[in-house]
């Protein structure tokens, strides 16, 4: 098979590392890629909006399935626009797509099917929203509607808090369309977990649970950023948990978009919150997760293209899916200044040190313009440093040693991740 790969981050340097293992696969592309998947792939200088362009690249280079990384193009119909063109993708269409695409459309199915999550209202209106949130007890949860880079969700702990973000989302439009309607949601506390599952529409795989870290520095504090780490599987993890979530979450989900003409093929990625009422969502996600993939797939056994056929051709049921007992720690390493300005071009030396096993997945990275030059940085998430190892502990330390080797000018990353977990 030649298969083409959608994206630029970690997560799809690492979705195209695992493809490239496959003894059915003969040639990995990737559009645009990034310096780590240029070593194992052939990067094709696309851009993942020009779905036109993508899908000729299809039919030049013969691509025999293409799988896409980010959300943007999903829920832009790149799914859509492939199978019009006659091209095989793994991946919701645009209207499936809208599970992750649209928070208020995701949250009425949710309410509709009596799929647990919290309590919400939706408003368009700001005059509204205010007078609601003033009747409301703290905290609270004030979403944007669409994609907003990870952004769009804040949690206020007072009033101002909450009509700051309303103000910001709806008056302001800080996130332009994204922010036209808002969610005001209960606040859920509880152990966060990212749950992935493969579905073909109707069958849904076993899953594989991670957690992530979203703040930018130790102990969850500072800025959202869009991921510094990651782990799994969690401590808590276990086969009830895992058979609960997918009997009442994944699966009558995959049910409730199929009844609303919205089939959806791809991974499911469910925000999870174990709550002491059981399982919730948060919300989900119509992709893989970055940082999560990144320590997700080193875990995969079984051969990826067949898994990404098998839900094409809506016979998941046919084959099985297994994973590794082993545990998988990813550290993010950043610029300095991430998620807010940063600079870039700086030589990234020590890449070569790293131990045997350790797996270092290029986000913001690129060749520089000289062949002698190295590779040098080119965004704020440049590396996902991962190691794996029986224990969790051992995977850590591993990880740890091998970030450590790698220097470039202003490299940062949390010190926990993964600890005393
Ligand atoms: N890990 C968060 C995300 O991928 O959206």
């Amino acid at each position: 098979m030649n298969i083409l790969v959608v994206g630029n981050g970690s997560r799809e340097h690492a979705i195209a590392w695992k493809l490239s293992q496959s003894s059915l696969v003969e040639n990995v592309y990737v559009a645009p890629g990034n310096a780590g998947t240029a070593q194992i792939a052939t990067n094709l200088s696309l851009e993942q909006n020009n779905f036109e362009a993508l899908a000729d690249a299809a039919v030049k280079y013969e691509i025999d399935l293409t799988m896409i990384g980010p959300e943007t193009p999903l829920s832009q119909g790149i799914v859509d626009h492939f199978q019009i063109m006659g091209q095989r993708i793994f991946g919701p269409t645009q209207s499936a797509a809208r599970i992750e695409s649209s928070k208020v459309f995701a949250k009425n199915l949710m309410r509709k099917y009596g799929i647990p999550t919290g309590d919400f209202a939706v408003f368009q209106s700001f005059d509204t929203a205010r007078d609601y949130v003033k009747k409301q007890n703290l905290p609270l949860v004030i979403k944007a509607d669409g994609l907003a880079a990870g952004k769009g969700v804040i949690i206020a702990y007072t009033q101002e808090e909450a009509l700051e973000a309303l103000e910001s989302f709806m008056v302001e439009k800080v996130f332009g369309d994204a922010g036209r309607s808002v969610l005001i949601e209960e606040f859920l506390s509880g152990r966060e977990v990212s749950v992935f599952g493969f579905t073909d529409g109707v069958h849904c795989s076993n899953l594989i649970a991670a957690c992530d870290y979203k703040r930018a520095y130790d102990y969850d504090l500072g800025p959202n950023t869009g991921g510094m780490g990651s782990y799994s599987p969690p401590s808590f993890w276990n086969e009830e948990l895992s058979n609960e979530i997918r009997s009442k979450i994944m699966l009558p989900t995959i049910k409730a978009l199929a009844s609303e003409k919205s089939k959806y093929k791809g991974i499911l990625y469910g925000g999870v919150i174990l709550t002491s009422d059981g399982p919730k969502v948060l919300e989900f996600n119509c992709r893989f997760g970055d940082p999560e993939t990144q320590v997700v797939l080193p875990l995969l056994v079984s051969d990826m293209p067949s898994i990404l056929t098998a839900v094409i051709e809506e016979r998941l049921d046919e084959i099985d899916i297994s994973w590794s007992n082993e545990s998988c720690v990813g550290i993010v390493v950043t610029s300095a200044g991430y998620p807010a300005n940063f600079d870039i071009g700086y030589k990234i030396d020590g890449l070569d040190n790293v131990d045997e096993e350790g797996i270092i997945f290029h986000g913001g990275t690129k060749n520089a313009d000289l062949p002698n030059d190295g590779i040098v940085t080119n965004g704020g998430r440049v590396l996902t440093v991962v190691s794996k190892a029986d224990d969790m502990n051992i995977a850590r330390s591993k990880a740890y040693q091998n970030v450590e080797t790698i220097r470039f000018e202003g490299a940062s990353y949390r010190n926990d991740i993964a600890l005393n977990i």
